[in-house]
């Protein structure tokens, strides 16, 4: 199977592990990377698009091919304001997705949060949430939610709140062994499940993989996709 993969969020944590993996993916044969800023990737299989993320007819024309994925995202306090993260967190990757639909992308895996509800009055949960309503509704032939709690990695950017989140979590874990199914996991282990999840052959057209199926997910050797999930 040869396939044409398009990335949201190439220059994230999450997604330029993801960039890596689909770079050593001989299946994968072109890699379109759709970014508002150039990225530091240079291989013969990436196209690099420049977009304005505002202008759905600018960019509509690259979100062809076989899977969309998408790790574009960001914080309160690198956005600024609600509205801001929401256009980024929602709007954008909404957008895309539809764009992606309109071309005939048929599978689209989406990094998503453990913690998305509906009903409840946190902004982030709600908004994660009802990203992934809209996004169901939408006619892809499969969709994929990837749900880990939190992600390891080198960031560029440093994030005060994780970094002192995480030792308390780790700590905390051990003396309530329960907490464990919630801890944080690698954005490479992330990025290796979502081309994985690519692969599988699942039953049911929308899929969601909790934190530890995800650790399982990043395990499972692709090659092996002829096998149901
Ligand atoms: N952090 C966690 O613990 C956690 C847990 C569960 C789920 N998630 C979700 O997982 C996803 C991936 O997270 P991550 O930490 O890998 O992401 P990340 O490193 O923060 O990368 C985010 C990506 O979004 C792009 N982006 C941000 N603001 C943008 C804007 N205004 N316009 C266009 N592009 C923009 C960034 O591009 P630039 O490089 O140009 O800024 C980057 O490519 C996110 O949706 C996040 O909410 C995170």
């Amino acid at each position: 199977m040869r396939f044409t993969a398009i990335i949201l969020g190439a220059t994230g944590l999450t997604g330029s592990h993801l960039v890596r993996y689909l770079i050593e993916d001989t299946n994968c044969k072109e890699l379109k990377l759709i970014t508002r800023r150039k990225t530091n990737f240079n291989h013969p299989k990436i196209t690099e698009c420049i977009i304005d993320f505002n202008n759905t007819h600018h960019y509509l024309r690259y979100i062809k091919g076989d899977v969309l994925f998408s790790s574009l995202g960001t914080t309160l306090k690198q956005a600024g304001s609600k509205q801001q993260q929401r256009l980024v967190d929602y709007m954008y990757q909404y957008q895309a997705a539809k764009c992606g639909v309109q071309n005939g992308v048929t599978h689209y895996v989406l990094v998503s949060s453990p913690w998305a509800k509906i009903n409840t009055v946190n902004y982030y949960r709600k908004m994660k949430a009802e990203l992934e309503e809209q996004i169901k509704l939408l006619p892809f032939k499969t969709i994929t939610f990837i749900k880990p709690n939190g992600l390891l990695g080198q960031r560029t950017q440093k994030r005060l709140g994780e970094k002192l989140a995480l030792p308390l979590f780790l700590l905390l874990s051990k003396l309530f062994p329960s907490l464990q199914k919630h801890q944080p996991i690698k954005a490479k282990l992330v990025a290796k499940a979502m081309l994985n999840s690519f692969y599988k052959k699942n039953q049911t057209p929308i899929v969601s993989y909790s934190r530890n199926e995800v650790l399982t997910l990043s395990n499972w050797d692709n090659k092996l996709s002829t096998t149901d999930a």
